[in-house]
């Protein structure tokens, strides 16, 4: 996963392109590079490290402006981060520059075919090979730029996203998408490319996501021409009114993203139950599920694949299917199932979760599904996204940008899509009488004020931090819903903080991990199960009587495990399927506040990107 902007209008490219690069650097930040064309000259410079590394170059760099550009920020995936690695890359003759996101699986194949006809490399990238795959077809084909993008990306296999430039035609991009997100911001008389909409909102609201396929030549004070790369033929643009604003991009004074996204939860569930829940009329309304609603009343079994805390939505997702609709559910990593020649058909329901909509085992996974002739049902955070478009049917959750790696507030309203399709389901099905149905409304319809009310902890979470913040590494237990939330809490914490932290069901204790515990070992207890809360108390005292420190997540008014515990986190009263959406919030602030006082990058982790698009 990468990040590319490209402009070409009536304003100096360089400072759009840099600003929108740093917009998209939560999608890789090992390198970075720009290419602006003034008309006549072409300069271009490109830098290892964050955007701010490449700032401090070009300020060395004399009459880098014009109306022409393009841009990219790097996360490596051929080629360790360097500047030679970074794009973009040139070809041979020095005319063509390309920036790319994705990957060229034939690239050891198509790059040996292009040194035997006399090129060469400098840089270890799949995207140099491309770039001059490119240049030999125009030359031996004497094409012009746009058809011989289109005839080199016929032998390509694999993902990309790119724009291209060529010395000899200065006032043309040509951006072509397979499996990579690629948008067009359509300015007056201007034109913006990019991997998302962040780079150019405030510019236009007007945009075209770029499909599958697809390929457009985007020219100063021409129409836009748009075509499929397989058979040349037209394309008629959908243009996309943006509802997005610049502001929402912004920190809103927060000092970190990740800090505002958590106490963005309430807004987003509720962004996310908008139009969707009505409880005068006793009505989940998905427009998603209600079209193929026959499936979901005759499956036996749904699966559910993801990848990282979208795995743990899924997760908790089944416990509500289950425990709610009395339905049969598999959860599976999507990195597993895509190799595991699952036993699924047309009779089977396939959800698959993702916030960005671009996760490469995800969307690979959901093409195996629906190869099977399984129906996909998508959850994505991306309008447009490609696992959105894959997907047969399926629902947004409405949380707006999500741009700190770790995830947050996807997480809780991807739980939201799947607590209304699990109560729908169950009403619909008649497991449930029409009274519990409407409990079950007002519950959910209540999360977001029990989430402010969590929320009002954090000062009580960033004391209980500071006194954990050295731990070499911590454990999380948690018991049905909130097995799935322990999980969530190590992944937090070790994603961010860099401890080494795992999440366990806490009954496992007894089974290896109470090994562990000695007065070093810090363990967060989610305690706030009715079931089995004697159980969980049992529990908090094994690890006591091995000198184990216990931070507990406890429901308002708890009194037996108050009394045994070294720090207690309480948050409100609710019942016990609601009870993930709210024990979650504790566990995200702490993680948090402890990467803050260790002084980690908490909004691009070192190693991680926001979206995982390569395998
Ligand atoms: C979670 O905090 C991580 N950023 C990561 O595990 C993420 O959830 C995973 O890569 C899946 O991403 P997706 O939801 O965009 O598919």
């Amino acid at each position: 996963m990468c990040g590319i902007v490209g402009y070409v209008g009536n304003k100096d490219s360089l400072s759009i392109i840099i600003k929108g690069l740093k917009r998209l650097e939560y999608r890789g930040y090992d390198s970075s590079g720009v290419a602006i064309s003034d008309g006549n000259t072409t300069r271009f410079c490109k830098s290892k490290g964050k955007i701010n590394k490449l700032e401090k170059k070009l300020k060395k760099i004399k009459d880098i402006s014009g109306p022409i550009g393009i841009g990219h920020t790097r996360w490596a995936t051929h080629g360790e981060p360097s500047d030679i690695n970074a794009h973009p890359h040139m070809s041979n003759s020095g005319k063509l520059l390309l920036v790319h996101n994705g990957i060229i699986e034939n690239y050891n194949t198509l790059k040996e075919k292009l040194i035997n006809e006399g090129f060469s490399f400098v840089s270890e990238t799949d995207t140099e090979v491309l770039v001059n795959l490119i240049e030999f077809v125009k030359q031996s084909e004497k094409l012009k730029l746009g058809e011989a993008v289109q005839i080199a990306l016929r032998q390509v296999i694999g993902a990309y996203a790119i724009c291209v430039m060529d010395y000899d035609r200065p006032n043309e991009l040509v951006v072509a998408k397979l499996g990579s997100p690629l948008c067009i911001g359509m300015g007056k008389n201007e034109f913006y490319i990019a991997s998302d909409v962040s780079p150019f909102i405030e510019f236009t609201k007007k945009v075209v996501y770029l499909k599958d396929g697809e390929l457009a030549i985007i020219r100063n004070h021409k129409p836009t021409i748009f075509r499929k790369i397989s058979d040349n033929s037209k394309v008629l643009p959908t243009i996309s009114r943006l509802e997005l604003s610049l502001e929402k991009i912004e920190k809103k004074g927060y000092k970190h993203f990740m800090l505002k996204e958590i106490y963005e939860q309430p807004k987003a569930i509720r962004d996310t139950l908008r139009g969707r829940l009505n409880i005068k009329k006793g009505i989940v309304k998905l427009s998603g599920m209600d079209e193929y609603m026959d499936k979901f009343i005759n499956c036996k079994k749904l699966t559910i694949i993801a990848c990282g805390t979208s795995w743990h939505s899924a997760l908790a997702g089944e416990y509500m299917f289950e425990k709610i609709a009395k339905v049969s559910v598999e959860v599976e990593y999507a990195s597993e199932f895509r190799y595991r020649d699952p036993v699924i058909d047309k009779n089977d329901i396939v959800i698959a979760i993702s916030q960005s909509g671009e996760t490469a085992d995800t969307l690979a996974a959901i093409k195996l599904a629906k190869q099977k002739g399984a129906y996909v049902y998508g959850i994505c955070n991306v309008v447009g996204s490609s696992i959105a478009r894959e997907s047969d049917s399926g629902s947004y959750t409405h949380a707006g940008p999500e741009i700190g790696v770790a995830s947050t507030k996807a997480f809780t309203t991807q739980m939201t899509i799947l607590y209304l399709m699990a109560i729908k389901l169950a009403k619909i099905r008649g497991v449930i009488s029409k009274k519990s149905f409407i409990n079950y409304l007002h519950e959910i319809s209540a999360i977001e004020n029990k989430i402010k009310i969590a929320l009002k902890n954090d000062n009580l979470v960033k004391k209980v931090s500071k006194k954990y913040m050295n731990s070499k590494n911590c454990l999380y237990l948690g018991r049905g819903y909130n097995f799935p939330i322990a999980l969530e809490g190590a992944l937090k914490l070790k994603e961010i903080s860099y401890i080494h932290a795992e999440g366990y069901p806490a009954a496992e204790m007894k089974h290896g991990p109470i090994a562990l515990i000695d007065k070093d070992m810090p363990t967060v207890v989610i305690a706030t199960n009715k079931i089995n809360y004697d159980k969980i108390v049992s529990n908090i005292q094994e690890i006591k009587s091995r000198k184990g420190k216990i931070i507990a997540i406890v429901s308002k008014g708890d009194k037996e495990v108050k009394k045994i515990a070294d720090d207690v986190i309480e948050v409100p009263e609710c019942i016990e399927s609601i009870t993930p959406f709210i024990t979650v919030i504790p566990l995200q602030l702490m993680s948090y506040h402890i990467a803050v006082m260790l002084g980690k990058n908490v909004d691009q982790p070192r190693n991680l990107a926001k979206s995982v698009t390569v395998e």
